[in-house]
């Protein structure tokens, strides 16, 4: 099957871009810059293209599309027709659109939006939804605060998170591009425990040996320390939100949906922290 990966130079379109490919798919890579050095498994091409001026003649043969809506680009409405007229024109059969989890409850959110504009049309899809990623703990800011500080500094207060393991949220999403028969509409993915930061420290500390504490900072607190950093105001606003929300429990709610497409319970906090106890050293 010919496979269109938006997204498949970052973090969740590559282990997705892994899975299709060592499946014998042929996995098209999309990305703005196809010419620079990569690696890409054994039957995946890297393909020029732009969310922000999709080319139908990338999507030509192809059979099924993920997309993402990467961070920093909040597409026009235009531009989400644009994309939607692309898909329809080449005949494209289903489309996986990864969104984040809460964002059917977040009208303002241009990814509420573009659920709704592939709802209304008449293009087969499947929407995830997942909750905050484990890797985020092992990269920026997170990973280096960890590392160098020995802390994690958020605005969360005691609130708790149901984080997922990306490799989770691809390994549903290479079934629900490769499956004939997809059930599921949207499906809301978290992993199996919700864990609040002390403990997320803790068990860090364990798996360490060194001792990394949670401290909980007010808003103003975080929102100072991302002018700080240099943080574009959209950031911090985004950042903030998400923070407020954390702290009102909206990441907190487990789904069954990893075991009932992977029929295994998801990947756990102890284990990920065992395996990528290096990246905090
Ligand atoms: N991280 C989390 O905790 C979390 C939680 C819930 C949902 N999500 C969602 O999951 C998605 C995937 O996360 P991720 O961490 O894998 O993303 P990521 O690594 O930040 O994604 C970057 C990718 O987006 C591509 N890209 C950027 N601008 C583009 C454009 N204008 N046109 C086409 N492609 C463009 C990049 O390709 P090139 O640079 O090669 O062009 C790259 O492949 C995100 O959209 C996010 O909304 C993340």
């Amino acid at each position: 099957m010919r496979c269109f990966v938006i997204g498949g130079t970052g973090r969740l379109g590559a282990m997705l871009t892994d899975h299709l490919a060592s499946r014998g798919h042929d996995v098209r890579v999309a990305t703005r810059s196809p010419k620079r050095r990569m690696s890409l498994p054994a039957g995946a091409s890297a393909v020029a293209f732009d969310l922000r001026a999709p080319s139908a003649a990338a999507l030509r043969g192809v059979d099924r599309v993920f997309c993402i809506m990467p961070r920093g680009v909040a597409l026009e409405v235009a531009e989400e027709r644009a994309l939607l007229a692309a898909l329809a024109s080449e005949g494209v059969s289903r489309v996986v659109l990864v969104t984040g989890l809460g964002v059917d409850r977040a009208p303002s959110s241009p990814l509420y939006r573009l659920e709704a504009t592939f709802a209304q049309s008449a293009l087969a899809h499947a929407v995830l939804r997942p909750n905050y990623m484990l890797q985020n703990l092992c990269a920026s800011p997170l990973c280096e605060a960890i590392a160098e500080e020995h802390e994690i500094a958020l605005a969360a207060g005691d609130a708790r998170v149901s984080y997922i393991d990306a490799r989770d949220v691809a390994e549903v999403a290479a079934r629900a591009m490769i499956d004939d028969a997809w059930p599921h509409g949207a499906l809301d993915l978290t992993g199996g425990e919700s864990v609040d930061y002390h403990q997320i420290a803790e068990t860090i500390t364990r798996h360490l040996g060194v001792t990394i504490r949670y401290r909980s900072i007010t808003e103003d607190e975080a929102r100072a320390e991302l002018e700080r950093a240099g943080a574009a105001q959209e950031t911090i606003a985004a950042r903030l939100g998400f923070a407020s929300l954390t702290r009102q429990g909206a990441f907190a709610p487990v789904t069954d949906a990893v075991q009932l497409v992977l029929g295994r319970a998801p990947r756990t906090l102890e284990a990920f922290v065992r395996e990528h106890v290096r990246c905090w050293t």
